[in-house]
């Protein structure tokens, strides 16, 4: 794991870089030459930055610095003192994800400020250029003026050069993350949170979020005219950040990517987090899942105890049965814990998480999943109350360990942790982190749900395996608008899809919703097998009831799709319209391919000259019927075989709302 497998250098060469234009303007360019950030002080000393890719310029020059409270500025005022220049190339492999190796190339520049005048306080700034974009943070070096202080803002700006149009969603009226994404004009944006992901008139695009959130404030972002300007999600006090130096922020990421395939694989992000704290990982394996859930979401189940609790000993069992027959290797089971009973939003301090409801027999679940090779995942939901859970936190996790459960889904349903803090504030970033670190120590996997924006933990803590933070498909069994409309699941992969892994839970085979009739997913069926190729994540649902899979061949694609990759190419799309992505199964020479569509149906045609010159592969393919419409006709699925190489060509129609699952199994 984390193994470097080529050369890795890590070399002062001030020749490569250094000044021009005086001592006050610095240059570093990407390994490639293309990409070229320059860093300058204005006349009164405040720093500033702007990016060109290939000559244009992307982002004019754009502020940094701070606030700090109260009223006390640190932005203005700055020499250079020192520039510091290096390189650094080195190949690491991923122990899941979308591909294996991953490089991690750049050009580094440490610019180290200080105030000419009154306390004389320190700032570094570090950027770094990669081919595929530019990522800076700050350094507050531990100096004696400037100790232990409160951000009161920061000033970092990103003024874009032109006022395209941007996918975003908003930072502060939805609840964690669960909005529809939507495209506007740049200077019309309202307070949106990161990822935003600009795509500009000749189909180009700019992703802008930020890497390693540790001990600090997730980054949002407001238009002033095209430039954008940051926002930390505060306390309840309004204080954005507690610092006690030495001290760094997360990684401020700009991605500039020429199509979609390039955006999709950029690996800036990860490359920004450290390497894995991880040392042994053999623990930590991607899985498919059922559970006891969708039936709580369509009101067939309760949490509670009471004649339709979903958690009994006896329905887990035929879960785990389901499972068993199904090549299904987990059941997630909800609500299976005290705490459930009456509003357990306004009670989470009520969770207990070591208490098993009297009818849910952990101990005999766990003994029977063990027999059957199945394994139970866990499920805390803490109704935001993080200090109740805090205080439980070793005794959870043991509790889980002995029942022999290494993966656990956690749940924070509450616009306030605490009835106080935000998910996205610096106190929200603290807990879930303590919650990572917790769980890596016990060797538990974790699914957090309602967390706060990823920012590609999962490469220094890889049990953070896979989290929500979008509006997933339960929207589908309660929404008052009808469930998500058919555009949202091409939307994600190049948003929220891109800050890391989605649980979106997806696999649909029933489209009736007795409790919301007029709420329902919004696809077809081949759609929701192609989502498990679109929508990446190591831990994927099977999410419907399993009597709705049982007898339905076209559920032999969910038992055969992979949730670990040895490779991912983006063959077609258009964002909000339809996305084409293919993944090389990481263990076998397997390729899937997922087409969806939104509400218009098309035809595409696939180029597959990524397969491998001269292999034969035995195709299964799992498409909409031609009078299939996820409105009127979600169900029929034609499912054909056929063989195929990198020359042939394959056309596909894709009916509204619909999409296509293809295996191709390597023969030779
Ligand atoms: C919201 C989560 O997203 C959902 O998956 C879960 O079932 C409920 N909270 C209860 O924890």
């Amino acid at each position: 794991m984390n193994k470097i497998l080529k050369i890795s250098s890590f070399i002062a060469i001030a020749s490569l870089f250094g000044a021009c234009g005086g001592d006050n303007m610095q240059r570093v360019t990407s390994p490639d030459g293309k990409t070229l950030l320059t860093f300058s002080l204005s006349p009164d000393g405040r720093p500033l930055y702007s990016l060109q890719k290939n000559g244009i310029t992307v982002i004019n020059d754009s502020q940094l610095g701070f606030l700090l409270a109260p009223n006390d500025s640190l932005y203005a005022g700055f020499a250079i003192t020192g520039v510091t220049a290096s390189a650094f190339d080195e190949t690491w492999q991923q122990p899941w994800g979308e591909e294996i190796d991953v490089r991690n190339h750049y050009n580094e520049l440490k610019i180290r400020l200080q105030e000419q005048a009154g306390k004389r306080r320190q700032l570094n700034i570090i950027f770094r250029a990669f081919d595929d974009g530019v990522g800076f943070r700050y350094e507050f070096p531990e100096q004696p003026n400037l100790a232990t202080f409160e951000i009161a803002a920061e000033l970092t700006e990103f003024a874009l050069a032109v006022n395209d149009s941007v996918w975003s969603i908003p930072a502060y009226k939805g609840e964690y993350y669960e909005t529809l994404w939507t495209k506007s004009l740049l200077s019309s944006l309202d307070t949106v949170t990161t990822p935003v992901t600009v795509e500009t008139a000749d189909n180009r695009y700019i992703l802008i979020h930020e890497a390693n959130l540790t001990d600090y404030a997730k980054m949002n972002l407001y238009p002033v005219g095209s430039h954008l300007k940051t926002d930390l999600t505060p306390w309840e006090n309004g204080i954005k950040a507690y610092v006690s130096t030495p001290f760094a922020t997360p990684w401020r990421t700009i991605v500039m990517a020429d199509n979609l395939n390039s955006l999709a694989n950029s690996r800036m992000m990860l490359n920004l987090n450290e390497p894995s704290r991880i040392e042994d990982t053999s623990w930590i394996r991607p899985a498919k899942y059922i559970g006891i859930w969708w039936g709580m979401h369509q009101e067939k189940y309760t949490w509670s105890q009471g004649p339709k609790h979903g958690a009994t000993t006896d329905n887990v069992k035929k879960y785990i049965d389901f499972a068993a027959s199904h090549r299904i290797s987990g059941v997630l089971v909800e609500g299976w814990n005290y705490g459930w009973d009456g509003d357990w939003v306004t009670n989470g301090h009520q969770f207990k998480f070591s208490h098993p409801y009297p009818d849910c027999d952990m101990d005999t679940i766990s003994s029977y999943a063990a027999e059957k090779g199945v394994e139970i995942v866990g499920h805390n939901e803490t109704g935001g109350a993080t200090i109740n859970y805090e205080n439980q936190l070793d005794m959870a996790f043991a509790f889980l360990k002995a029942h022999g459960i290494n993966v656990v889904k956690t749940g924070y349903v509450n616009n306030l942790l605490d009835k106080k803090e935000r998910h996205s504030s610096q106190y929200g970033v603290r807990h879930f982190r303590k919650v990572i670190e917790t769980a890596a120590k016990y060797q538990i996997m974790v699914d957090n749900h309602e967390p706060v924006m990823p920012t590609g933990l999962q490469r220094t803590f890889p049990n953070l395996m896979t989290q929500e933070g979008v509006r997933g498909q339960e929207y589908d069994a309660w929404s008052q608008d009808g469930g998500n409309p058919p555009e949202h699941t091409t939307v994600v992969p190049f948003t929220r899809g891109l800050a890391g892994p989605v649980d979106f839970t997806f696999g649909t085979f029933n489209f009736d919703n007795p409790v919301h009739p007029d709420t329902r997913v919004q696809t077809t069926i081949a759609k929701q097998l192609a989502l498990y190729v679109v929508i990446y994540s190591p831990l994927q649902m099977a999410s419907d009831l399993p009597e709705n899979y049982e007898g339905n061949p076209a559920f032999e694609f969910i038992e055969r799709v992979p949730t670990d990759w040895a490779k991912t190419v983006i063959l077609d799309g258009k964002i909000g319209d339809y996305i084409v992505t293919a993944r090389k199964d990481k263990h076998s020479n397997d390729w899937f391919i997922g087409a969806i569509t939104d509400e218009n149906a098309r035809n595409l045609q696939l180029n597959l000259s990524f397969l491998d010159k001269g292999k034969i592969y035995k195709a299964k393919i799992f498409k909409d019927a031609p009078d299939a419409d996820w409105k009127t006709n979600p169900n029929p699925v034609l499912i054909q075989e056929t063989e195929i190489t990198s020359d042939s060509d394959l056309n596909l129609y894709i009916a509204p709302g619909g999409g296509a699952a293809l295996w191709l199994k390597a023969e030779n």
